[in-house]
Formats: structure tokens, C-alpha cells, sequence
């Protein structure tokens, strides 16, 4: 028996906000100049934040996070009363840092803190990626099968590696990159400066890495464990350069369609009885629950889907599993004879209305599956009116 939890978008971020809840963005202003600096006086520091006051103005204060981007002071409302406005600035940094990618991949808190932190925040993509991960661990899984979109904006790969740590160092954490991962939105997100494709797509490289994920020249990987008799592509359904910055549209492109026709041709692959293949984009359109229809497909779709469900027939391919659109489906698409498992986010949930959840996959001479959900704090679900949310 070898047991994968497959799971997808976690939206992790420098701070745990997410594009697709815009409300809670936490803004960030451009970098404050050096020269600029002798105007103000450090008046509180603690772990690379500080807060600044002008040297004439006493009542201008500016907080500064660790790489040097200023934050808006709360107001004395928000702050719950604190007239002081050093208080209120220092009472966000700790607030913010406490949820950082950063600070919570390096010592990652125990599950009291964790609790009273989203219970504050339940919202907050990080702590809820840090829940998840506990609850996947209680189930002792021989993999973790990551379907993209791991980062909201290609910020925060380190809470990756920190919340799945005992897979990441057996080799064991099995990750494909999403559109958020590495195309540019056009919404602004708390990351400064802009992330371009370039940058996302070394930070992606360096995290498969350092998972011991050997990529191909065409972007895709594969995995074999030969004892149990699996084999797994995971393939990059953005290889393909963005086209317009609004266009998430993905593809899995004639070079790795190549590439997994010829992998089909080796006999580790043959002689495997679960021929996996991972991607982000979705194969076929997926409603968001019973009785819903399929939605819009703008800007979403995967634009050479035909030619891949077929390659996928021609490799032999038993078991598909993809995230994007956060719907938490298992499915035989008519016409094929591989099963299909499209997981939600582990951390924004179902679009469906349903908790977040993983798959549980268990394979032995046939495939069992079985949708395990995340608790989250009983909370409203607040929507940004007016806004979109972006792209899966
Ligand atoms: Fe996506
Ligand atoms: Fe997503």
C-alpha cells in the first residue's frame, strides 16, 4: 500500500493575504528612500521592524517592515483604543511578523499559538497552509502531491518546505507549479516590488531544488517507486510564456507532450500498475456543485486540453490530479478511461461552499480515495463586493 495526499492552491504569501480576498490585502507603500531617513528617528525595533517618527513632525509616524517597505499606521478604532500611534504601529508589526512566511517556516508554533493566531485572523492563508499540513501529517501519507498555485503571488515557497518539512527532506513532497506561482497579475497584490515572470519562475526552480525534483529541460518531472509499482509525471502547465498579463490561461505544450509519450515508452513507466500525471490547469470544465453549471472558462482554460486528454489516453495514464479552479471533485471523464481528482484549496476551501479538503489516496492493486476536510473556524464569509476574484 502507498498512501499520496493530494492537495492544491494553498495561496501561501508574505503575510498570508491572498488576491483572492482582496479586502484583506495588507498594503505596503514603495520602499522608503535612505536619504529620506535621516528625517526620522527610530523609536521602536523589534525583529527588523521598526517604527520611525519625524524628527520636526513628533506626531508623523511611519512603520517599516524588515525589507524596508512602510505600512499605514491603524487607527485608533481598528487598534481597539490604543491612542498612542508608536503603540499602534508596533502592535501591527508583531501581528504581521507572527504571520510572516518567513518567521513561520523557521520555528513553526506550537498548536496553541497557532489556534489564538487564527482565531485573530481566521482568514490568514499561512496559518490556515500550517493547520492543514497538521491534519494531513495526522494521516501518515507516504507523499504529498502539491497541484500548483502553493504561492499566491511566487512569495512564501520557504512555508512550503517549513509546513511539509518531513516530506520535503525524504524527497517525498511531490510539487507542480500554478499560473499564481509563476504568471503576473494585474491586480496589486502586498508584494513589493511587482514579481515578475522572471523572478517567480527562479524562485520556482530554486524550491524544486531543493525537493530533490529533478526538471526537465521542458519543465516536467517524474517519480518512480517501483516497489510499489507507481509512477508519477508532474508536468508545468504554464511552461508556456504568459501572453498578456491578464491571460492565465495555461498549457501543457508540444515539448512535454513529447516528453511524456516517450517516458510512456520506458518500462519503468509500463510496468507501473498507477501511471499518475499531475498538471494545475484543468482538463475538462468543472461545475462548482451539484445542480451549478460549468463557469466562464475565460482567461482559465487549458488551450491545448484536447491534445492532452488524448496523450494521456496514449500514455496509458490512470490517475489524473489537478487544482486551479478549487473545486473538490473525483471523476471518470466520459470518453477516457482515467480517473480524474481535482482537489480545492487546502486553505480557501471548495467554491462549492465546502471546507477546505485533501485526498486521501490509497493504492494498492485498485485506487482508493477519500475527501478528508480541514476545520475552520466557524467565521462569515465576507466577499469583497464589486470585485472579482482572480483566476483559480
Ligand atoms: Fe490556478
Ligand atoms: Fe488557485
Amino acid at each position: 500500500m502507498f498512501t499520496l495526499a493530494h492537495v492544491s492552491d494553498l495561496h501561501v504569501s508574505g503575510f498570508g493575504d491572498t488576491l483572492h480576498d482582496r479586502a484583506r490585502i495588507v498594503r505596503r507603500s514603495a520602499r522608503i528612500a535612505d536619504a529620506s531617513e535621516t528625517r526620522f528617528a527610530t523609536c521602536w525595533e523589534e525583529a527588523s521592524w521598526r517604527v520611525l517618527r519625524d524628527r520636526h513632525k513628533k506626531k508623523d509616524v511611519i512603520l517599516v517592515d524588515p525589507e524596508g517597505y512602510s505600512h499605514s499606521i491603524p487607527s485608533v478604532r481598528e487598534s481597539g483604543g490604543l491612542l498612542d500611534p508608536v503603540e499602534r504601529a508596533a502592535a501591527k508589526a508583531c501581528r504581521l511578523e507572527a504571520r510572516r512566511a518567513r518567521t513561520l517556516a523557521a520555528a513553526t508554533p506550537r498548536e496553541g499559538a497557532l489556534a489564538s493566531m487564527l482565531e485573530t485572523t481566521p482568514h490568514n492563508a499561512n496559518l490556515r497552509c500550517l493547520r492543514a499540513a497538521r491534519v494531513v501529517a495526522e494521516h501518515a501519507v507516504d507523499a504529498v502531491v502539491m497541484t500548483g498555485d502553493c504561492t499566491d503571488d511566487g512569495d512564501g515557497w520557504e512555508l512550503i518546505e517549513g509546513a511539509f518539512r518531513s516530506w520535503h527532506e525524504r524527497g517525498r513532497l511531490l510539487v507542480i507549479p500554478g499560473n499564481h506561482d509563476l504568471y503576473r497579475f494585474p491586480i496589486a497584490s502586498s508584494a513589493r516590488p511587482r514579481p515578475t515572470e522572471a523572478g517567480k519562475l527562479a524562485r520556482w526552480h530554486a524550491f524544486a531544488a531543493g525537493a530533490g525534483l529533478e526538471l526537465e529541460p521542458c519543465g516536467a518531472w517524474k517519480r518512480v517507486f517501483e516497489e510499489h509499482g507507481v509512477a508519477i509525471a508532474g508536468l508545468n502547465s504554464c511552461a508556456r510564456r504568459q501572453r498578456a498579463f491578464f491571460r492565465q490561461n495555461g498549457a501543457i505544450g508540444p515539448a512535454q507532450l513529447v516528453w511524456l509519450r516517450a517516458l510512456a515508452e520506458t518500462r519503468p513507466w509500463r510496468d507501473a500498475r498507477h501511471r499518475i500525471v499531475l498538471f494545475h490547469h484543468h482538463v475538462v470544465p468543472l461545475p462548482h456543485g451539484v445542480g451549478k453549471r460549468a463557469p466562464t472558462e475565460i482567461g482559465m482554460r487549458l488551450d491545448d486540453a484536447r491534445e492532452f486528454a488524448e496523450t494521456l489516453a496514449a500514455v496509458g495514464a490512470t490517475l489524473v490530479m489537478h487544482g486551479h479552479r478549487h473545486i473538490s471533485e473525483r471523476r471518470s471523464p466520459a470518453g477516457h478511461d482515467f480517473e480524474l481528482l481535482a482537489a480545492p484549496s487546502l486553505t480557501l476551501g471548495c467554491k462549492s461552499g465546502d471546507a477546505p479538503s485533501f485526498w486521501k489516496v490509497e493504492l494498492d492493486a485498485r485506487v482508493h480515495v477519500a475527501r478528508v476536510r480541514i476545520p475552520v473556524e466557524a467565521v462569515e464569509q465576507e466577499n469583497d463586493p464589486g470585485t472579482e476574484p482572480p483566476p483559480g
